[in-house]
């Protein structure tokens, strides 16, 4: 299969209307889409990611009048989410409407659903006239793609269309938060910040994260790890192979390392993370150390991504 690139939204959504699979950006990292109502398009992304079939996928809207076509039963709580945060990298998980195809939600009665906030995300979304399921680009296990490249290095001859951008504002994956029971429970931490849903809602709660009873199945499998290892170290610490090694942190490193990154600050370290691990892989490095981070704001969505790196 030929893999066409283009800058133009109209020409990407033609294929999401033959029933095709279009990468495309958003403010947190490229996704890999198909019409929602298309169980064989949906199967495609499955097949094209070599994703597990029990974890189920995001539905993208381009305008918030399309959250009739998927969910019911919307709880009050999550119409005062919807209200702040959507556009935003936040995704709710609701009870789904019937005609929703199971594929999409892995046989969940669940749909993530999220409205994007990025101009040519949402654009592309319009032109698709339909809610567009959409996991990240990269194929099962790599790092999310948060640059076009990063997209064509995993998938270039097995998707429709990749619609280029630039790289990814945020650089994680958006905030996931369980809306089907009695309140809203965080699945996966995000830019959108624990404390700042708490504003809103106060009786939010942070998931345990357990693996084995995660409702969240995404989580249980091995994520956003590079090739190479991935260690965590703290501020100053010293490393005995460093010069075969990489660093990403906010401090200058203690030791010399083969190929290092300083970051500005975390919004700097979250959208820098997953391409860095690109490169070291790229390079084929054996080892990234990367400086945790206090978790506060974005911290604590960075450090969950980095503890699950290190896991492998
Ligand atoms: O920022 C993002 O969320 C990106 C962009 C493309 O929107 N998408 C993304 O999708 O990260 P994916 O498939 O890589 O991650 C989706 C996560 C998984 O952990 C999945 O298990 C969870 O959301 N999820 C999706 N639907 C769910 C549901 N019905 N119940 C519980 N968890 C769900
Ligand atoms: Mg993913």
């Amino acid at each position: 299969m030929r893999t066409l690139l283009t800058p133009v939204t109209a020409e990407a959504a033609e294929f999401i209307h033959g029933g095709g699979i279009v990468a495309f950006p958003t403010e947190t990292v490229y996704g890999l889409g198909a019409n929602v109502f298309d169980a064989a398009a949906i199967a495609r992304i499955f097949e094209a990611k070599r994703r597990p079939q029990d974890n189920p996928l995001i539905a993208h809207i381009g305008e918030i009048d399309q959250l009739d076509q998927l969910a019911d039963e919307i709880p009050a709580f999550a119409w005062d989410l919807i209200d702040t945060f959507f556009p935003g990298p936040l995704t709710l998980v609701l009870k789904k409407r019937d005609d929703v195809p199971l594929l999409a939600t892995a046989g969940l009665e669940t749909i993530g659903v999220r409205m994007p906030r990025h101009e040519l995300a949402r654009n592309f979304l319009k032109a698709c006239g339909t809610p567009v399921v959409a996991p990240s680009a990269n194929l099962s296990g790599r790092p999310s793609p948060t640059t076009w490249q990063a997209v064509f290095e995993d998938l270039d001859g097995r998707i429709d269309c990749i619609l280029q951008g630039e790289a990814t504002e945020i650089g994680l994956e958006s905030t996931v938060v369980d809306c089907s029971g009695e309140r809203p429970v965080i699945l996966r931490q995000g830019a959108v910040t624990r404390e700042q849903l708490s504003l809103i809602v106060p009786e939010t709660s942070l998931s345990s994260g357990d693996p084995e009873t995660a409702k969240s199945p995404g989580m249980k499998h091995g994520h956003y790890s590079p090739a190479a290892r991935v260690v965590l170290i703290s501020a100053g610490e010293s490393i005995d192979d460093s010069e075969s090694s990489a660093f990403i942190g906010l401090n200058e490193p203690k030791d010399r390392f083969g190929f290092e990154r300083v970051v500005d600050d975390l919004n700097d370290y979250g959208h820098s993370l997953f391409e860095f691990f690109r490169e070291c892989d790229r390079k084929g490095l054996a080892a990234i150390y990367c400086e945790a981070v206090p978790e506060v704001g974005i911290g604590a969505a960075l450090m969950d991504r980095l503890r699950r790196a290190a896991q492998g």
